[in-house]
């Protein structure tokens, strides 16, 4: 079975360079692909509660460790704080909320998921009287100290940020007394990051490329989209490696460092993302792929543009 090389975070803790996502598999789904993928190798798993589907990733991690497949210390699971429990105390409620569906007694990682704030309550997504998501003004400082909590009471191995842009980033830094060890954003060919990935290397931020092959699967697509996976320059590349596209997205950010989670619920699908280290794509592949200018978000989350703390309205 292929060993999943590690990327080392600032504070020593190691997590596996490819993950398999959950976000939008269904329940009864994401119970098989997970036991599935720790069959095939994988030993990290992106959740967040707001996918509504941790106690059956719990359940699936549960059954390959009562199998002898696996240890709990063998696998990196990855939680995130919802955007409804952004004050202090309720930081460490969400935290336990994840740790109790998964079944665990601590995360590996802990990410802020938004560094915008909705409405404290029972609703995941309070939304007013026109449908609108109903914001609240919450400090970051509150936010990170809650993550302080979380991983000073033994809760989490280590914290970090989920699309929060170089500012933002450096206010968590301002105020911190724990570094933030990841930052989770989404990256594939058509948005490079590649001035984000150099800010985060330079505060020893390790990136996790989100949406890696451009979320084919997403509800809000529409017809006219560019579609990285298509792009002829990639199908020409995974061509002469006799790989897939898919492959090829996946190789290119785990080559430079990133780890990827990308999300599958299909059994082949999840074999053939892991099959990225029997390959290396060349000096000038690397550089043409990352030379690609489309700077196209996936995950764009418009409906929010003009909120406070959204964090796309800058270059990076
Ligand atoms: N932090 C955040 O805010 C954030 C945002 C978005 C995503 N994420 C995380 O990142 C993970 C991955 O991102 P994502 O789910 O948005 O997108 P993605 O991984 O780029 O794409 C997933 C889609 O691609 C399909 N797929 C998977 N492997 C394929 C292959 N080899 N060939 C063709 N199609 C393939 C999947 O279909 P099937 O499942 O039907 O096979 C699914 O529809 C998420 O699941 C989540 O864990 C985090």
């Amino acid at each position: 079975m292929t060993k999943v090389p590690n990327v080392k975070l600032s504070d020593g803790n190691e997590m596996p360079i490819i993950g398999l996502g959950t976000y939008k598999s269904k329940p009864v789904e994401v119970l098989d692909a997970v036991k599935v993928a720790i069959d095939i190798g994988y030993r990290h798993f992106d959740c967040a509660l707001t996918y509504q589907n941790e106690n059956e990733v719990g359940q699936a991690i549960k059954e390959k460790i009562a199998d002898g497949t696996v240890k709990r210390e063998d696998i990196f699971v990855t939680s995130k704080l919802w955007s409804t429990y952004h004050r202090r105390a309720k930081v460490l409620e969400c935290c336990n909320l994840s740790l109790k569906a998964l079944g665990l007694d601590y995360l590996d990682l802990y990410l802020v998921h938004w560094p915008i704030s909705y409405k404290e309550g029972s609703e995941l997504y309070p939304v007013n009287e026109k449908g609108e998501v109903i914001i609240e003004n919450v400090e970051f400082e509150e936010i990170w100290k809650g993550m302080e909590d979380c991983y000073e009471k033994g809760l989490v191995k280590t914290i970090g940020l989920s699309n929060f842009n170089s500012e933002q980033i450096k206010s968590i830094l301002s105020i911190c007394r724990i570094k933030p060890t990841v930052l989770q954003v989404e990256c594939h060919p058509y948005l490079n990051q590649n001035e984000l990935i150099e800010f985060c290397a330079s505060h020893e931020i390790a990136v996790t490329a989100y949406s890696p092959l451009g979320a084919p699967g997403r509800s809000w697509a529409k017809p006219d989209e560019p579609s990285v996976m298509d792009d002829p320059r990639i199908k020409e590349i995974a061509e002469k490696h006799n790989k897939s596209p898919a492959q090829v997205l996946l190789r290119f950010n785990a080559q430079r460092g990133l780890s990827v989670i990308p999300k599958s619920v299909t059994e082949e699908r999840i074999r053939s993302n892991f099959e990225i280290f029997d390959f290396e794509l060349t000096i000038e592949e690397m550089d043409l792929i990352t030379s690609f200018k489309e700077n196209y978000r996936y995950c764009h989350l418009n409906w929010l543009k003009d909120v406070p703390n959204f964090p796309f309205n800058i270059e990076y």
